[in-house]
């Protein structure tokens, strides 16, 4: 079988290495980015580095403890890789996930082959031994496998912990050298008691203490953009976004006024939500915003033009050419805020390091800022305070710092925004129809608590009118589709069920309260074969 290419992530931690860390070696499999997400909610932080990274560099980072990912391979393969094998003899516990399993098994001179029966999906745990790595997980607990090879003969020094009906070797361990090896997933959700198995695992084998808080967080960040910026100024752009919101409290707490955030108005945001936000910044975190108002600028940038690909790049241009005339006016910056979070750093294989001074530097910035990339005559430095945290991560810094619900908990809402909703032409006509219709939805949603539901919910403007009757007056008016979704990440995504009393209030409200619509029309399509915005 031809190896599949392993990820290429990085060997060196983004993290401060005093901290207790737990190591992923990544080996390509899906779930890493979950083992480090299920390690952290267990209050213990967690990095994914590169299945490359040598026993010697581990040594140095002194992690609590090491898991070796799955991935997609067989151990048994040419070509395949493989972890330095001075790992096992490093004396930090170590727990190996299916193929991390089957490579510790083939290291350590145990076997590994193709399994008679593959074991897909869910499997009944029988438990041999309920000590150590299964203190707590019950007998026939259901654990998620997704494997076609198996151990078929232990290393010296090992015991068999658990098994299935189809896998005898399910739970493996050398108490000894603390060496553990599971062939099921305890990461994913469906396998009960797994995260009895990583408490256990993290807690009473690695030792480690509940240090990764929101509060050690904020600490070290302020310390660290300290260090970083030192008295230099720093330039934020805010989209109203949780990421960017949570960045301007950071750095503001940091380096107060040294930060400068701008707010670029271009006129598609939703009613009422530049106001709101330049004065909850102003007014309950004392955080001034630079507010542009830019609007009469984009709406000339997009007049008379429908296709939607055109659309995105002028407003994309427009939104470079108001950064940098901004940038220069409020200026100079050394650095730039950047909200990357932890998926963007271990997938951005292509990171832009400063040769002189080593530090990341922006030529792209992140897309809610709505710009492909930005000129190289511009090149900041970046500071990137959230670039150790997952989205949740992120939500819930926001929310013990204070961030009201509706920033911290925010649908997803595209950088740029209204302009993608309203199908052909945009006139300033029908962003105040959209605006007002859009208004309508989001107010009957969070009469009837049903914001939490929905992974984004919206109106879209049709640019073609049909007819209706109000009262004894033929209307002829523009359409308005809801676009109401639920969707787990938005790459996939089912148009939500709804009440059809609730379709019903929205419905009349709109008709009723936005002039210039009459008809209003549910989108029953799930993505693919459409896509969550309509352009
Ligand atoms: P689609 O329409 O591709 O959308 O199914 C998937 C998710 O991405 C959001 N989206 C954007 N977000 N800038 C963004 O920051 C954009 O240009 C953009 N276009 C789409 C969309 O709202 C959905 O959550």
């Amino acid at each position: 079988m031809t190896p599949q290419t392993a990820p290429a992530q990085s060997t060196q931690p983004v993290g401060d290495v005093n901290r207790q860390t737990i190591v992923i070696l990544d080996f390509g499999s899906q779930y890493s980015q979950l083992i480090a997400r299920r390690i952290r909610e267990t209050q213990v932080y967690s990095e994914i580095l590169s299945y490359r990274t040598s026993a010697e560099q581990l040594r140095k980072l002194q992690p609590k403890g090491i898991i070796i990912s799955g991935g997609p391979n067989s151990v048994y393969d040419s070509g395949v890789p493989h972890c330095d094998p001075e790992i096992w003899h490093l004396g930090v516990p170590v727990l190996g996930i299916c193929y991390g399993m089957h490579l510790m098994v083939q290291q350590l001179g145990g076997e590994v082959k193709r399994a008679e029966r593959a074991e897909y999906g869910k499997s009944s745990l029988t438990i041999d031994d309920p000590t150590d790595l299964l203190t707590n997980v019950e007998d026939g607990s259901i654990m998620w496998m997704s494997h076609g090879d198996s151990v078929v003969r232990l290393p010296e020094g090992f015991d068999i912990l658990a098994h299935t009906q189809n896998t005898p070797c399910a739970a493996i361990a050398d108490h000894q050298s603390k060496i553990y090896g599971v062939q099921f997933h305890p990461e994913v959700v469906h396998s009960e008691g797994g995260i009895a198995l990583i408490r256990n695992f993290v807690y009473h084998i690695c030792n480690c203490e509940p240090t990764w808080t929101t509060e050690t967080f904020v600490e070290e960040a302020v310390r660290e953009i300290r260090g970083q910026v030192g008295d230099k100024r720093v330039l934020l752009a805010l989209s109203g976004g949780v990421d960017s919101s949570t960045l301007a409290f950071l750095l503001h707490k940091a380096i107060g006024d040294q930060l400068v955030c701008m707010f670029i108005d271009q006129g598609f945001m939703r009613k009422n939500e530049p106001e709101r936000l330049v004065k909850l910044f102003r007014d309950q975190f004392h955080i001034p915003v630079s507010y542009v108002d830019a609007r009469e600028r984009f709406l000339q940038a997009v007049e008379g033009v429908v296709d939607p690909e055109e659309k995105r790049r002028l407003i994309g241009h427009e939104f470079i050419k108001v950064f940098e005339e901004e940038s220069t006016r409020l200026g100079p910056f050394d650095y730039l805020a950047q909200g990357t979070l932890y998926p963007d750093v271990i997938e951005s294989a292509n990171t832009n390091i400063d040769p002189q001074t080593g530090e990341r530097v922006a030529v792209k910035i992140k897309s809610h800022h709505n710009v492909g990339g930005l000129p190289s005559n511009l090149r900041f430095k970046l500071v990137e305070p959230l670039r150790r945290l997952f989205k949740d991560e992120v939500r819930e810094v926001a929310r013990n710092v204070g961030l009201p619900d509706e920033i911290v908990n925010r649908h997803p809402f595209p950088g740029p925004g209204l302009a993608i909703r309203i199908i052909g032409e945009i006139t300033e006509e029908r962003l105040e129809i959209l605006r007002d219709a859009d208004f309508i939805l989001r107010q009957e949603i969070n009469r009837q608590q049903l914001y939490h539901h929905f992974w984004q919910a919206f109106a879209v403007l049709l640019p073609l009118r049909s007819v209706g009757v109000m009262g004894d007056q033929r209307t002829y008016a523009y359409p308005v589709v809801l676009r109401i979704i639920t969707s787990e990440d938005g790459m996939t995504a089912d148009w939500a069920r709804v009440p059809y009393d609730f379709l019903e209030t929205v419905s009349n409200r709109i008709v009723n309260e936005v002039r210039g619509v009459n008809r209003v029309a549910y989108d029953v399509t799930s993505k693919p074969p459409a896509t969550i915005e309509w352009e």
